[in-house]
């Protein structure tokens, strides 16, 4: 007979919560000692009504048990810091990607993945993009309410009276190479807008103007509102060659952007009001999206108390990536590198051998269909009645029952998001390429204002600073460059870089001389 090898059963032991001092398990009655404690476990709960939402953190390292409050479904991670080891290390959470961890409070939108949900203030995605405007949602997403018809009028009149920019800063733009790509170009100019406001300016006016000095916060705010299709109408002019259109007063503010992009010396000029209601709808789907990556940066910039023109700046840049804002321009290039239908089995094999991803779906937060994209996908057949059929939207709306079809997209919930229509629709507007992600940032500046304005209001707010998990190398001596071994390949990679660079200036400065 096989003799099955013996695990050792774990010593249960009682402990003393706050000392940790523990002492071994009484045996049950008729059990003889030594058998009790494997046959019997025992959970330390906490009793009585301030034990109700809290958790119950046994520390095995040094039997301590701890109680954490829950609150609104979350646990505080400082609450984690009591939860030390024994040299006094109290306990960390690690979370790279903020992929279940909340970092702040927030009243401005909400959205419940698994059922498709996405409400502003509470109002459905589906009623504000069928029924408002972008600026009512600007201000709804700022201020809390939706605005009454004067509060609209202020508002409005605010916004539009500050579209102007400051002559250098358009000559700022006219200084780009022509082939820049816009949303360089706009980050850069959103962050030198900050140098034309002194008074706006932390460094200069003070650290707390915009927690203290809500006329100053809401002064921003029409300023980068006004001045945001400004400053992105102004690199379209220049990609293009032509000169900047100064804003319109009388149009909407979706109208006066798109004026500005469009106006030659047409006499009378107005865009055409179906593509205006088109891309103010897509406005209204790309205004908020609670903590994305670029509303998170914001939130992150801001938290230092920096000028909102810089944070801006940041969140754009943030936005940029191809894995956030930077996806509808993929998805065109994508569908245009399918090019038919009869390619969609193929490229669908090489997303799941990983050689290729498809962009425009997925999401951190949707499980299902995201409603944005619900409604892009309606508002396309809408565009394409005045410009004509997108010919792309035949090999879209194919890959998208493939995928939605095959068990790798369904079994991980992947589905299109906002992105996967959009790029569509402004392809059909006659908007390049490069341009899609400005189109996504000039929006999405509201949400991120909005954001900016809620944390300045939260009376505990703390610089944000994550913390690390140190994993290098521990201390350890200089050693002089002649001692050091020459065995390390990467380092021989890098050294010829170095030099190959090393030839093109001093080629470059030659041909300066004159002497090549
Ligand atoms: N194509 C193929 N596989 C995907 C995709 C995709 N688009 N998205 C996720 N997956 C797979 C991923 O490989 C992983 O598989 P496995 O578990 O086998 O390793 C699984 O699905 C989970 O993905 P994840 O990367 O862990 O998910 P995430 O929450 O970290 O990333 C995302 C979310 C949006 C960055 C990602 O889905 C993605 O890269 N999508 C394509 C880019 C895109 O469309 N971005 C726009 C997002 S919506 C608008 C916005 O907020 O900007």
């Amino acid at each position: 007979m096989v003799q099955q090898p013996q695990t050792k059963p774990r010593e249960l032991v009682v402990a003393d919560p706050t000392t940790g001092a523990s002492c071994p398990i009484p045996a049950p009655n008729g059990v003889s000692k030594g058998q009790g404690a494997t046959h019997a476990s025992f959970v330390v709960l906490p009793t009585g009504e301030s034990a109700r939402d809290t958790l119950t953190v046994l520390d095995n390292r040094t039997n301590k048990v701890y109680t954490i409050p829950i609150t609104d479904g979350t646990v505080k991670a400082t609450d984690f810091r009591q939860v030390q080891d024994t040299s006094g290390e109290g306990l960390r959470l690690f979370d790279a990607g903020f992929v279940n961890t909340a970092v702040a409070r927030s009243k401005i939108t909400e959205i419940d993945g698994a059922k498709g949900i996405l409400r502003y203030r509470g109002y459905p995605i589906e009623q504000l993009s069928e029924k408002s405007t972008f600026l009512e949602v600007a201000y709804l997403l700022i201020y809390g309410e939706l605005p009454s018809k004067g509060q609209f009028d202020d508002f409005e009149y605010e916004v539009m009276h500050h579209t102007y920019v400051h002559v250098k800063l358009a000559e700022l733009e006219q200084s780009f190479q022509y082939d820049a790509h816009p949303m360089g170009m706009f980050i850069a100019t959103m962050a030198a807008a900050s140098t034309f406001d002194p008074s706006g300016n932390p460094a200069l006016a003070g650290s707390d103007i915009y927690t203290k000095d809500r006329k100053l916060r809401n002064k921003q705010i029409f300023r980068i509102l006004g001045k945001v299709t400004t400053i992105a109408a102004m690199a379209y002019r220049h990609r293009i060659g032509r000169p900047a259109n100064p804003p319109q007063q009388g149009l909407s503010y979706t109208e006066n952007f798109l004026y500005m992009m469009d106006h030659l010396s047409e006499p009378g000029f107005r865009p055409h009001p179906t593509l205006a209601r088109a891309l103010d709808v897509l406005f209204i789907l790309h205004a908020d999206h609670e903590l994305n990556c670029s509303t998170a940066a914001m939130r992150h910039i801001g938290s230092s108390l920096v000028d909102p023109y810089s944070a801006v700046a940041g969140a754009a840049a943030a936005l940029y990536g191809p894995l956030h804002g930077g996806a509808n321009e993929a998805v065109v290039r994508m569908l245009e590198s399918i090019g038919t239908v009869d390619k969609i089995p193929a490229f669908i094999e090489s997303v799941k051998r990983r050689e290729k991803k498809l962009m425009g779906f997925g999401h951190r937060i949707y499980t299902s269909y995201d409603p944005r994209a619900t409604i892009i996908r309606k508002l396309a057949y809408e565009v394409f009645e005045v410009v004509g059929t997108e010919p792309l939207i035949e090999v879209a709306q194919e890959l998208e029952r493939v995928a939605l079809t095959d068990e790798y997209f369904t079994s991980r919930k992947l589905y299109p998001n906002v992105d996967f229509y959009s790029g569509l629709i402004y392809k059909a507007m006659g908007f390049p390429l490069d341009y899609f992600p400005v189109l996504f940032a000039i929006p999405r500046v509201a949400g991120w204002l909005a954001h900016w304005s809620e944390a300045m209001d939260e009376p505990n707010a703390k610089i944000w600073r994550p913390r690390q998990i140190y994993c290098g190398e521990a201390r350890r001596d200089y050693v002089p460059i002649e001692h050091r071994a020459e065995t390390d390949v990467r380092l021989t990679e890098m050294t010829k870089t170095a030099s190959s660079a090393r030839r093109r200036i001093s080629s470059w400065e030659g041909k300066k001389a004159g002497k090549l």
